[in-house]
């Protein structure tokens, strides 16, 4: 077969489990199954389904061996709570790997191995890594199962927490397998193989969070083909999300001409009824999930959710361009997520079918997290010990994650079911930066703001394995996530812009809700209050906001954002809008440095927009 983990295939029958076909007619997929069977050995192979009763017999399994606490049924009806190993609760990048079979191919910012020695390696790590577990079969699809051209998934996983999560991330189960025999050779599927690393000798008892000390996340863009090692963690471990939606899906957007991205989908209708549609690229943990749910403070404008993480955005016959959120739930930083924050998010979660990874447990079965309201007197932290709020430790990780299905947003956009999306009329790119980023900056064109998406820094946060608190260039919010050359990805998001009709490509824009005063606080309120900032986006769409030129791109006048019932002083005001020149003159040595590492790839327009910034802050 063509996504061989073994230089020769065995084959081995499957079990019959579930009351449904063990198995698949689709011959191809089923030998890859086999295979891997044979070579990760483990005790029983099962085809994921999607049933109920599936859901309540992994659920049932994960409360048993102790991975899954069930919260209380009044609070959060049939929800989970899990505490992950220490170490293994985040993104690793320095064990994520872009497997091309060239190195110029992973360009400067992936790690690079050669294919063969990648897998002789990890061929050696699977050889047995499932025995005395279940191998589960998860047909998925992300996006719509009755797209165009369904994109399609299987991953192979030993996690029965990897099942559950996936469930309520992507389009799972038999229907999705029905379709894929039915298409035949026709239908493409990224093959994604998971395993723990965590095999278990006869009788020995298993952990509650099993994994490994060696993780490897592995992309094979040439074989759209996914390996992953070692680690339980969401984005590590469901496949479906990062390592396909994002990595792998860049590639195949690259060869076929649409953008895979790291962005959230909102829709956003202003008192007079008009409908726009913004999409926002920004680091983990910058944002964008509560942005995509925002609650404005304006009255008369409604925001509806379409998508809080990913976002694939394919040009439309009118030539406009229409993104689609090809997941199937939130994967949410629960910390700092509360009534006043992020309503909309208590509502989806409160629903219930929910998992909660690395929050706290309360003593009356229910979670939380630092920033929610209610605070215990006695909850067991995410490291299993007593907390108190007198503790010197952090009740949750940083990183503790809601997992919760996108049907249950209470103002989930009723686009979000139609295959086609919805044509986009604003992109956001934004970090987290204390200094020298103002509120909102307009680009003047496209090859600007691909300009400010490919400098666009952020100071890293604990979505990543790593120090938190340093600024780096995160291109496009895609630095962990670019499955190519990023130097060639700059030229693709060039190419776009050049191929299209200016007037209709989405205008960008630059964010920073996380400017800081002397004292260390947050300039921006934040939250709800970033509807004003949306609605001067629009109305400079419209034409109708005024906005000063300064040297890099249109800031908002004081007087052209909607601050009314807003308590900020003037002198804030300035200071959140504030262009510094001497701060921006000190940026561009990090540009440049960062513009260095691509060499002969970074396309020249990037260049003469650099040099254009140079000229205009007097350098
Ligand atoms: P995502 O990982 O990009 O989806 O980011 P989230 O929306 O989950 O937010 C990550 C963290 O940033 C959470 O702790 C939020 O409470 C916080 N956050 C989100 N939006 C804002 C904002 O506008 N202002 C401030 N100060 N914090 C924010
Ligand atoms: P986030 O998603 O962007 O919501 O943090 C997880 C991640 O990017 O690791
Ligand atoms: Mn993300
Ligand atoms: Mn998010």
């Amino acid at each position: 077969t063509t996504h061989s983990t073994e230089p020769t295939a065995t084959t081995e029958s499957t079990e019959r489990t579930d009351g449904l076909a063990a198995g698949t007619t689709h011959a191809g997929l089923q030998a890859w199954v086999d295979e891997v069977a044979a070579l990760t050995t483990p005790d029983e192979v099962v085809w994921v389904t999607g049933s109920e009763a599936e859901w309540t017999r992994l659920t049932d399994r994960l409360v048993a061996a102790g991975t899954f606490t069930r919260l209380d049924e009044r609070k959060k009806p049939n929800s989970f709570y899990a505490a992950s190993s220490p170490n293994d609760v985040a993104r690793v990048e320095d064990r994520t790997f872009t497997c091309s079979a060239e190195e110029k191919d992973a360009g400067p910012t992936n790690n690079w191995m050669d294919p063969q020695e990648m897998k002789a390696i990890m061929r050696g790590l699977y050889a047995g890594s499932m025995r005395g577990r279940t191998m589960y079969v998860i047909p998925f699809v992300m996006g719509h199962l009755n797209a165009e051209n369904p994109m399609f998934g299987v991953e192979i996983t030993d996690s029965e927490y990897v099942v559950v999560s996936m469930r309520v991330m992507a389009r799972c189960g038999v229907n999705v397998l029905r379709r894929i025999e039915e298409l035949g050779d026709d239908a493409r599927y990224v093959p994604a193989l998971h395993s723990l690393g965590a095999p278990l000798e006869p009788g020995e008892s298993d952990v509650a969070w099993p994994c490994s000390d060696t993780k490897y996340i592995v992309q094979f863009p040439e074989e759209r083909m996914i390996w992953s090692y070692g680690s339980g963690y969401g984005g590590n471990a469901l496949l479906g999300k990062k390592c396909y939606s994002l990595r792998i899906a860049s590639v195949m957007a690259r060869d076929e001409g649409w953008l895979a991205e790291h962005m959230l989908i909102l829709k956003l209708t202003s008192p007079q009824q008009q409908v726009h549609y913004v999409a926002a690229a920004f680091p983990s943990a910058c944002g964008k999930t509560n942005l995509a749910m925002l609650a404005p403070t304006i009255p008369g404008w409604t925001v509806e959710t379409l998508g809080d993480d990913i976002a694939w955005m394919r040009f439309g016959d009118d030539g406009r361009l229409y993104a689609v959120n090809p997941e199937f739930g939130f994967f949410g930083v629960a910390p700092g997520t509360n009534e006043t924050t992020n309503p909309n998010a208590m509502r989806t979660i409160e629903r219930g079918n929910s998992v909660f990874t690395n929050v706290a447990l309360t003593d009356d079965g229910d979670v939380w997290w630092e920033g929610l309201e209610n605070e215990p007197a006695h909850a067991r932290s995410w490291k299993g010990e007593d907390w108190t709020p007198s503790s010197s430790e952090l009740s949750s990780h940083p990183n503790s994650r809601y997992c919760t299905p996108i049907s249950q947003c209470p103002i989930l956009a009723p686009e979000y079911d139609d295959p086609r999306g919805v044509p986009i009329s604003a992109i956001l790119f934004g970090g987290r930066r204390k200094t020298t980023i103002p509120l909102v900056t307009e680009s003047r064109d496209w090859t600007h703001g691909t300009f400010m998406g490919a400098t666009l820094s952020s100071e890293t946060t604990a979505a990543a394995v790593g120090q938190v608190g340093v600024v780096r260039r995160d291109p496009m919010a895609m630095l962990p996530f670019i499955g190519y050359n990023a130097g060639d990805y700059f030229n693709h998001w060039i190419g776009i812009g050049k191929d299209a009709d200016a007037a209709k490509l989405p205008k960008i824009f630059y964010v920073n809700w996380f400017r800081r005063d002397e004292d260390g606080g947050f300039l921006w309120p934040g939250f709800g209050e970033n509807s004003r900032v949306l609605k001067w986006v629009i109305e400079r769409i419209e034409g109708t906001a005024a906005a000063v030129e300064t040297p890099i791109g249109h800031v908002p006048t004081p007087e052209s954002l909607d601050l009314s019932g807003l308590d900020l002083t003037p002198e804030q005001l300035d200071a959140v809008l504030a262009v510094d020149v001497d701060e921006w003159r000190a940026e561009i040595p990090q540009i440049e440095e960062w513009f260095a590492r691509f060499g002969d790839n970074l396309p020249v327009q990037l260049r003469v927009e650099l040099d254009g910034l140079k000229a205009r802050l007097g350098l």
